[in-house]
């Protein structure tokens, strides 16, 4: 009589054949630079670069195919990418056949100026991900390939990403941006704004739900300006159909602008319990001279307003911002103006920048006359009094039950765990023999300790 298999040798059958199928495939080892869009957009490559036979690798020295993700934002980010490419001509010279591709935005700011360095095979800009295997082929037979097209409609519906990581998945609902702040080069970079379609977005959060995932952060360089062309939905209707397709799941978003954070926007977030409690808002300086330089389109004013809403309607939601220190003409009051704003509204987090004059930006030309020395000085200024508020805020938690999703060991001890709240806060939750906790459970722990960056929990 003919047995039938058991489960586990059909899986281990399937390992041994997927392990024999991925030692034939060519191999992908992507690095990525810079925000959360360029996370997501490598999973983009490397689910076009799966579909054209590619097996991924997380070791460069087993790569046919190397390609780094890049940033332009500032200067020190580009300086990083070209250490990391001086490093790769190691690589080249150890496999002659190794492919180097440079993607993203760098790629798209530089163009023929990198494809000009030996070592670089091909350019590809945000755009263009889907020509990136034929160029691919083409640096095979020695022939150097660029593509740095910006595209008004390119959105990559249709590519499925290529995810590993099973609990936190990132969802890019829009690319580009419109704003055209004064100091960015990201206008230049990722092109105009455009919305990925309302149904796509919604059938992948339910796709992600089904596969196991527990969270998904919805991106954009600008979420609050996503509008549905066909339906005319905008992010707070997206955000709501989110929400209720996936109640089991946490729903997350980021970037948003205060001109465009709608008061829908803050009663959808304040309706759903699977909505985080946590905005990241962008208010760069409190002083209104450097607001209008910056092209940020709204006085203080209207961001306190903003912030009284989210506090009124959403007490415990925690907030976090990005800053630039010394851009052109910043007085010493116009940064007292952004310590008293960081004061006022006290963040949990911020995130805090030198400013770094970018080509082809408006700001550009208005040279960059504060020394570095005193942007320094004021950068670490804004650092140390958003720390001391920070841990304030962090021990005023003391005592307090936080919902702890669980993403993986702890960092510094293996022994624990380490997850986020729902505000966003990294919490170390200890380990239980008893009831064990698994990665993706979400857990309720009460906080016995803190310091500005973290949190401590015990299980109750
Ligand atoms: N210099 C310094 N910081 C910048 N940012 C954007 N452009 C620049 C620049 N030229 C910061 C802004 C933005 C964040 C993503 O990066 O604070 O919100
Ligand atoms: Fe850059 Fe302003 Fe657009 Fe943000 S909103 S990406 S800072 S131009």
């Amino acid at each position: 009589m003919l047995e039938l298999p058991i489960l586990q040798d059909i899986q281990a059958e399937k390992a041994v054949s997927s392990a024999v199928n991925s030692l034939n495939q060519p191999k992908l080892y992507v690095e990525t630079y810079g925000c959360q869009m360029n996370v997501n957009d490598t999973e983009i490559v490397q689910g076009v670069m799966n579909d054209s036979g590619y097996a991924m690798t997380d070791m460069p020295e087993l790569a046919d195919v190397i390609l780094l993700n890049t940033c332009a934002i500032r200067d020190n980010a580009e300086k990083k990418i070209h250490e990391r490419l001086n490093h790769l001509k190691y690589y080249k010279k150890r496999n002659k056949d190794l492919v180097v591709g440079i993607l993203g935005c760098m790629a798209e700011r530089l163009r023929e100026t990198l494809l000009e360095k030996e070592l670089v095979d091909l350019v590809v800009g945000p755009d263009e991900y889907r020509t990136v295997p034929e160029l691919i082929s083409k640096a095979y037979s020695g022939e150097k390939g660029i593509a740095v097209k910006l595209s008004r409609v390119e959105t990559y519906d249709d590519i499925l990403p290529f995810r590993t990581e099973g609990i936190s998945a990132w969802v890019s609902i829009m690319r580009g941006c419109d704003k055209f702040c004064t100091y960015c080069v990201v206008p230049f970079t990722r092109g105009r704004e455009r919305s990925r379609a309302f149904a796509s977005i919604v059938d992948e959060a339910k796709a992600l739900y089904d596969q196991g995932f527990k969270e998904i952060t919805l991106l954009g360089q600008n979420v609050n300006s996503y509008r549905d062309e066909q339906s005319g939905h905008n992010f707070a209707e997206l955000l709501d159909a989110c929400a209720k397709a996936v109640p089991g799941m946490r729903i997350r978003y980021t970037t948003s602008h205060p001109q465009d954070m709608s008061d829908q926007l803050i009663e959808t977030m304040a309706m759903h319990d699977n909505i985080c409690k946590y905005i990241h808002l962008p208010v760069q300086s409190g002083s209104n001279r450097i607001l209008a330089l910056m092209n940020r389109t709204h006085p203080v004013e209207h961001y306190y307003e903003r912030i009284e809403m989210i506090k009124k309607l959403m007490p415990n939601c925690a907030l976090s911002t990005d800053i630039i220190t010394g851009f052109p003409t910043e007085t010493e009051e116009d940064h007292q103006e952004t310590m008293e704003l960081m004061k006022r509204v006290r963040y949990d987090g911020a995130f805090m920048f030198k400013y770094s004059p970018r080509e082809r930006t408006k700001a550009w030309k208005m040279g960059d006359d504060i020394p570095d020395e005193v942007k320094v000085r004021r950068l670490n200024e804004i650092i140390n009094q958003q720390n001391a508020i920070a841990r304030e805020i962090n021990q005023s938690l003391i005592g307090t039950i936080e919902h702890v999703l669980i993403e993986g060991p702890s960092k510094k001890n293996p022994m624990e765990w380490q997850g986020r709240t729902d505000t966003n806060k990294i919490t170390i939750v200890p380990q239980n023999e008893h009831t064990p906790y698994v990665i993706g459970d979400i857990v309720p722990v009460k906080i016995v300790k803190t310091s500005s960056a973290t949190l401590v929990g015990s299980l109750l």
